[in-house]
């Protein structure tokens, strides 16, 4: 497999809190990410003795290597950034510039926590829609930036599996966008609700705090009726 492009969003554990909502109950429960990439919520997680198990078929390369393909793309991707501004809310994040510190930051405390030895077993090289987890493993499956979002690169198909896929693992499915990269709805969301209601599953859509690319301010929460996390 070639080492795919690493878009830059490494994001850190304040932006998953204001994403997912997670409260300070869900933030002790059992976790599970996927499509995490260079994201530090691993590591701020682990800092804190809460470990997390991140899911990325990117995490087959070395640090070394990771590090030199955002070295590689980071310029360009930030271009692209400056470019289409408007496409994103400058507030929590005031401008491109901080925006790149405030990712690049991010991308090296995951480098940092990644090659280490001692954090092996928390980052798993795997690709949705088959993971190799155990069922109900987790509280809580986390799916950010990647679900929705390559709607254009990913079919219905892989959408309806992947969430089950989720949902097989985890008690509580998480999902954030819900928009694609042009910042429209994703025309799978409907259908994939829609499927999993069908199979008897609890899905809804649910307003966040979190907004940086413009519309993107809801998050999907997929449950079986009988597995509420317990307050
Ligand atoms: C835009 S990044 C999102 C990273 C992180 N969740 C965040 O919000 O900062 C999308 C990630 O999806 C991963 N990915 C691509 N195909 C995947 C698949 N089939 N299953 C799981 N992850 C995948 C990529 O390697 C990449 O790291």
């Amino acid at each position: 497999m070639e080492l795919e492009r690493v878009v830059p969003w490494g994001r850190s554990m304040d932006e998953y809190i204001a994403m997912f909502f997670l409260s300070e109950q869900d933030l002790h429960s059992r976790i599970v990410s996927v499509a995490d990439g260079p994201a530090s919520f691993n590591a701020e997680m682990a800092a804190l003795a809460r470990p997390v198990i991140s899911v990325d078929p990117l995490y087959r390369f070395s640090a070394a290597e990771i590090a030199q393909r955002i070295d590689a793309v980071y310029p360009e991707v930030m271009q692209q950034v400056e470019r289409h501004q408007q496409d994103f809310i400058w507030d929590r994040i005031a401008n491109p510039t901080m925006l790149s510190q405030l990712r690049m930051q991010a991308m090296e405390t995951f480098l940092a926590d990644f090659q280490q030895d001692e954090a092996h077993w928390r980052y798993l090289d795997a690709s949705l829609p088959d993971l190799p987890l155990s069922d109900k493993q987790f509280d809580l499956a986390l799916c950010s930036h990647f679900l929705f979002l390559y709607s254009e690169q990913n079919d219905l198909q892989f959408h309806i599996q992947a969430c089950q896929e989720l949902c097989r693992i985890a008690r509580e499915v998480r999902i954030y966008p819900l928009v694609t990269l042009d910042n429209s709805p994703s025309p799978y969301l409907k259908p994939v609700i829609e499927s999993l209601r069908f199979l008897g599953l609890e899905a809804s859509r649910q307003h966040v705090s979190y907004q940086f690319q413009r519309g993107a301010t809801e998050m999907l929460v997929i449950r079986r009726p009988q597995d509420h996390i317990v307050a």
